[in-house]
């Protein structure tokens, strides 16, 4: 039997409830539970019904790699793992405004050359899509426009004759079924016509990619609740008032995740950045103090950035503290090892930190060039010149070693840079030690104390060891 239920679902992560209450008690937000008339039929169980038997098979078997649809965008195809397979859904997340539609016209445009590619907006109309192609100097690209909204004809559209291969959805929160209730954007919405379009993609093997928008406010459904359904969920971010983009894969059933593509965000659409640490170091000045260089990692890429800090005095009794790009936790915790273990006072002062052109680090081996940063502002004195920095610092001020430390090296040799602050390279059970042969002063830290006497006291002569 059929009723006619009230709901209150959350439009963050799509947990339902029967009453209405200010926090979501699955994903903690805060103001997003709206209401959703639901027609749901009560829940009976198995019932008596006979199952069919289902086949088992063994592991091992012959499968192909899955082909892809390479769009010559290196960048892009970098964080797609390779090229986009077909019959699998990508989801592109990220702020309004931030160039999810220009990037997607751009690829559409690069691989209608090859495939046939359609480009299904919901939020603009043609004349602005050709606007935005003419600006992009791709007018001529074969690619299928059209602007709707409705699942059904989109559906019907698809599936009728010879689908195309690639299929971009712009965006998902526009789309709507007409058998539901609710209003487009709303979780049930967004949930049943990413449904029936991944299943529709699956069936003709052709590239989907929906595009959602993540707002803070959580109004419209946040792409959490598509995160599950999709193959591939892919992040654009970046900071609005700097230039540069970042496409970053959060989740990839066809390969690896935290993979970036960079991009710029110029005149004529999406750039392709192929040296990042170049564009993040550019305003880098080696003679200031409070500024290290952290030789990062983002997937399988190394990226230099700088990182900077300023301690300055402060008459509150708690004092500011200000982080951009990095976790203000960790900070703190820099912070008390610096104070604790090292000795320095830190706990009156304002304290703000700075990954300069606006990335976001999220890597444990960004600590001692945060350390490094810190005391060089403290001490008023700038880092060693051409110096690299990397390293976990522990809660005793012990650095630990990270992963990767070759590959990070040779990025910072690429780049001119001629010193290397590192955690101490252990012994290999029946190998030598592995630090790598090139031609850079290394110098191993063991502790955060070696760091700040490094800093502190000027020692040309005796402060750095050749490796
Ligand atoms: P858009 O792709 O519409 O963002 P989204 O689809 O993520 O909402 O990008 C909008 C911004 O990009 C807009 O502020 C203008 C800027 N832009 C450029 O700077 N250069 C360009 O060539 C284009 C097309 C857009
Ligand atoms: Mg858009």
């Amino acid at each position: 039997m059929a009723r006619t239920a009230t709901r209150f679902e959350c439009q963050e992560c799509g947990e339902s409830y029967a009453k209405w209450q200010g926090r979501c008690d699955a994903c903690g937000a805060w103001n997003t539970l709206y209401e959703q008339q639901a027609s749901e039929s009560a829940p009976k169980g198995l019932g008596t019904g006979k199952g069919r038997q289902i086949n088992f098979v063994p592991l091992k078997g012959h499968e192909e790699p899955p082909p892809r649809r390479v769009s010559g965008i290196a960048e892009f195809d970098r964080a797609t793992g390779g090229g986009m397979v077909p019959g699998s859904a990508l989801l592109v997340g990220g702020d309004p405004g931030i160039g999810k539609s220009t990037l997607l016209m751009q690829v559409a445009a690069a691989l209608a050359g090859k495939l046939s590619c359609a480009y299904i907006s919901g939020e603009e109309a043609i004349d602005q899509l050709r606007l935005r192609a003419a600006r992009l100097g791709l007018s001529e690209a074969p690619v299928r426009l059209a602007a709707a909204t409705s699942v059904r004809d989109i559906v019907a559209t698809l599936d009728d004759g010879e689908a195309p291969d690639v299929v971009v959805i712009d965006s998902i929160q526009t789309m709507y079924l007409d058998n539901i209730d609710s209003a487009p954007g709303t979780v049930t919405q967004v949930r049943s016509s990413a449904q029936e379009l991944i299943r529709l993609a699956k069936r003709r093997g052709f590239v989907l990619v929906l595009v959602g928008h993540v707002t803070k406010e959580g109004t419209i459904a946040g792409p959490r609740v598509l995160e599950h359904m999709v193959d591939t969920v892919l992040y654009f971010e970046g900071d609005r008032s700097h230039q540069f983009r970042i496409m970053r894969a959060t989740k990839n059933r066809f390969g690896a995740v935290d993979e970036i593509g960079v991009f710029e965000m110029t005149d004529g659409g999406l750039a392709e950045v192929s040296n990042p640490s170049a564009l993040f170091l550019n305003e880098h000045d080696p003679d200031v103090s409070g500024a290290s260089v952290f030789a990062g990692m983002e997937g399988s890429r190394p990226v230099l950035v700088e990182i900077q800090a300023l301690i300055a005095p402060s008459s509150q009794a708690t004092p500011r503290r200000a982080v951009i790009g990095w976790d203000s936790g960790r900070l703190a915790m820099v912070m008390a090892v610096l104070e604790t273990r090292c000795g320095l006072a830190l706990a009156g002062s304002e304290v703000y930190l700075n990954v300069a052109g606006g990335l976001k680090i999220n890597e444990p081996a960004a600590d001692l060039a945060v350390a490094a940063a810190l005391v060089s502002s403290m001490a008023g004195k700038p880092m060693p010149p051409e110096t690299v920095v990397f390293g976990e610092i522990g809660l005793s001020g012990e650095i630990r070693a990270v992963s990767q430390l070759e590959a990070r090296l040779k990025e910072a040799a690429k780049l001119g840079f001629t010193r290397a602050l590192i955690p101490t390279v252990r012994k290999r059970k029946g190998k030598g030690r592995s630090l790598p042969k090139m031609d850079m002063k290394i110098r191993e830290i063991s502790h955060l104390v070696d760091l700040v006497s490094l800093l502190a006291v000027p020692k040309k002569s005796s402060s750095e060891s050749e490796s």
